[in-house]
């Protein structure tokens, strides 16, 4: 691929109420990168998301997703390219089963037949699902972690170059996290992760774009910008684990970050 999958100018945008939620972002994603998208609540995170499949439309400035403009008119092949995991699973899953939540897609696209059974059996079971198992089941009776593996099913059912998930640890249990952050490790898509997990940012992400009231504020190395203390305070977020505790993770530990007083600890 010789285009950026993802590419953002001046993006600006506010609510009809008013709030300005986006301002002159510029943003670009490289093919098969993984970048985390942090900042405080309300610094325009799931605002920039909406926009990356047409949800929300560019009031100023453009984003062009693979070859397409985002434009009204080509809302199905963007829909194609970026496929969007909201935050709450529930904004997502419709169906009566988890099969037809996870068909629902592919679908619309036109798929059928035995393609559409091996598209939605894969993504089951790359999330974890077992197909024969979870198909048949309501999504309104799945847990937090397995409603959010359904909604990711369902997107990657759909094949999307770019996915795009909104906070996706948010209501799991360390072993559904960590189940999940395996599984987006091995996607070998392009992906754009809104987090307030700072160490799935570390662990997954090689860059960190951090927005503050509706501004890109950072844009770069993941380590560089998590082991800025101060610089996350300032933006109301706070230093990952792996850069807090000492005895944890030295390997994701610059060393020219570790103050004497801190080796003295770890001796
Ligand atoms: N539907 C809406 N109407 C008006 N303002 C909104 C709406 N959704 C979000 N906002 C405002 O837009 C700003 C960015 O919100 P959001 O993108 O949800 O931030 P984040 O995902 O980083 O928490 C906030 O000030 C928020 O209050
Ligand atoms: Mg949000």
């Amino acid at each position: 691929m010789h285009h950026n999958p993802i590419h953002i100018q001046q993006l600006s945008y506010a609510y009809p109420d008013g709030t300005e939620a986006l301002r002159e972002i510029d943003l670009a994603i490289a093919p098969s990168e993984r970048v985390a998208l942090v900042g405080a609540n309300g610094s325009g995170k799931s605002t920039l998301l909406l926009h990356l499949n047409g949800i929300l439309l560019p009031q100023v400035g453009e984003i062009v997703v693979g070859e397409q403009t985002v434009t009204p008119e080509n809302l199905k092949d963007i829909r194609n390219f970026v496929g969007v995991v909201f935050q709450n699973p529930d904004d997502q899953l419709f169906m009566p089963t988890v099969w037809e939540d996870v068909t629902f897609g592919p679908m619309n696209q036109g798929v059928r037949g035995s393609e559409l059974e091996r598209r939605a059996c894969v993504a089951m079971q790359s999330v974890g699902l077992e197909p024969h198992h979870y198909g048949p089941r309501s999504p309104g009776n799945l847990s937090g972690g397995e409603k959010k593996r359904v909604a990711i099913a369902g997107v990657l059912a759909m094949q999307p170059q770019v996915l795009v998930l909104d906070e996706p640890t948010a209501q799991l249990d360390p072993r559904s996290r960590r189940q999940l952050i395996n599984l987006l490790r091995s996607l070998p898509i392009t992906q754009v992760i809104a987090t307030h997990d700072l160490d799935l940012a570390v662990e997954l992400c090689s860059r960190t774009v951090v927005l503050s009231q509706g501004q890109i504020v950072f844009n770069g190395v993941t380590e560089r910008v998590m082991a800025n203390g101060a610089f996350l305070e300032d933006h109301a977020l706070e230093s990952p684990l792996c850069y807090s505790r000492p005895y944890c993770l030295l390997d994701h530990r610059p060393s020219e970050h570790l103050s004497p007083n801190l080796l003295n600890l770890m001796l």
